[in-house]
């Protein structure tokens, strides 16, 4: 093998740092990763069938507020002008999400104002009286009153974590947004916007340098490969983009995490939901919301006759389960100092990306986390000007 430096993990953090080191420090970039396929949770595939484009790891709707990094992804992928809207399914009738004056107005059966439903509301939201909440249940009728709370957020969090919302630690919900607007856009980013071409499309691109060599199917843990761990650290620099407790042999314990089922499904319709994405926030449905892929791209010629829809399920995960949501326990929360000492520790290893630092990242924050990455540690190694630690 011959590289100046070896990415574990072709995920958008894993790419970043290896299209950055190999264009701009002129480096020769060797990228690992486990799966069969580039890119990580970005991952997605046409359905073979309907050729619609299916996102593997859950639906991924790009945004940020972000300059720099808008300026970088748009050096490999146009977006298109899509703009994220959910819905959501309470007692077989559809309001618009996240909370606002609309689904106020008719969750009430009223024409409220912005000030009528503001004062309603905190009318409502003051049932503790100056009491403190003492668990997720009363800090949320705190934030929003019981009603709406009962409505939307309840059993939707209850299904999201399996356990009754009494029982769950109150910094699970800091915030919950309403709007006192019509205004249900989802998110409240500058720029928005799904890659034209698909996240594969988009991937590739980044990993598209002379410079860089992508081995799939290929574990950093499995001594057999030629790039492992034990072959590589300490004599080539490594960005490891996995779990940093497999690193540490899971020395302090297990870090735990929520993962999601999906369960996908062609339809013989031309539509079924009419948007796409409906959450379903009642006990009585047992997933938590359905995507269905048409609607992420309008613009596309897709079938009139067939559709692809994903019911979505979450749970806690087992060992051999996706990580993909941090539930950051106390526990865990004292096992991560542990393992960032180590981190810090381990010569000519960086941590990075998702799975690395324990940490949920919206894809435009791992990307703004690589590209520091390389300017603050990287690239003045690389210059000479500083020793890797
Ligand atoms: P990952 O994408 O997880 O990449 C890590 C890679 O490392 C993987 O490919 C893995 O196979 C590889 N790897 C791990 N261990 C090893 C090993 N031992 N050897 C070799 N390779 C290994 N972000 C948004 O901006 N908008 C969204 O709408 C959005 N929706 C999401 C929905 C879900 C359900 C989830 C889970 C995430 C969502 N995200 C979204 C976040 C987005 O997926 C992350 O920002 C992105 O995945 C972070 O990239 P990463 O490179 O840090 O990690
Ligand atoms: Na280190």
């Amino acid at each position: 093998m011959n590289a100046d430096l070896v990415v574990v993990g072709s995920g958008f953090f894993g790419l970043t740092v290896a299209e950055r080191c190999a264009e701009e420090l002129g480096l020769d970039v060797v990228v690992i990763d486990r799966r069969h396929h580039i890119g990580g949770n970005a991952y997605s595939e046409p359905e073979p069938t309907t050729g619609i484009e299916v996102h593997r790891y859950g639906a991924h709707l790009f945004h940020t507020s972000n300059e720099r990094v808008w300026e970088y992804v748009n050096r490999f992928t146009d977006f298109t002008p899509y703009v994220h809207r959910v819905y959501t399914n309470h007692g077989g009738e559809v309001f618009p999400m996240p909370i606002n004056l609309g689904t106020i107005n008719q969750f009430f059966r009223a024409a409220h104002s912005p000030q009528q439903a503001r004062d309603l509301v905190a009318e409502q939201a003051a049932e503790l009286g100056g009491r403190e909440p003492a668990n997720l249940d009363e800090k949320a009728v705190q934030l929003i009153g019981r009603p709406l709370y009962e409505a939307f957020i309840r059993e939707y969090t209850a299904k999201q974590w399996q356990t009754d919302p009494k029982d769950l630690p109150m910094e699970v919900i800091s915030r919950l947004p309403v709007r006192y607007t019509y205004d249900n856009r989802y998110f409240n980013d500058t720029h928005e916007g799904l890659p034209a071409q698909g996240y594969t499309a988009w991937l590739e691109r980044l990993a598209d340098h002379p410079r860089i060599t992508v081995q799939l199917e290929t574990d950093f843990f499995d001594a057999s490969q030629p790039v492992s761990k034990g072959s590589v650290v300490g004599q080539v620099p490594v960005v490891y983009t996995g779990p940093v407790d497999r690193y540490f042999d899971y020395a302090e314990g297990a870090l735990t995490w929520r993962t999601l089922d999906f369960e996908e499904e062609v339809l013989p319709v031309g539509d079924f939901q009419g948007t796409p994405v409906m959450n379903y926030a009642d006990a009585d449905v047992p997933y938590t919301r359905i995507h269905e892929f048409r609607h992420f791209h309008p613009e596309r010629d897709y079938p009139t006759d067939r559709t692809v829809i994903m019911r979505e399920f979450s749970r806690f995960a087992q060992a051999s389960d996706e990580p993909y949501y941090p539930v950051n326990t106390e526990a865990d929360r004292a096992r991560l100092l542990t393992y960032r000492d180590a981190a810090r520790g381990e010569r000519g290893v960086l941590f990075g990306g998702r799975l690395g630092t324990y940490k949920y990242l919206d894809m435009h924050m791992a990307i703004a986390a690589a590209l520091s990455m390389v300017d603050n540690t990287l690239a003045p190694h690389f210059r000479g000007e500083r020793a890797l630690v």
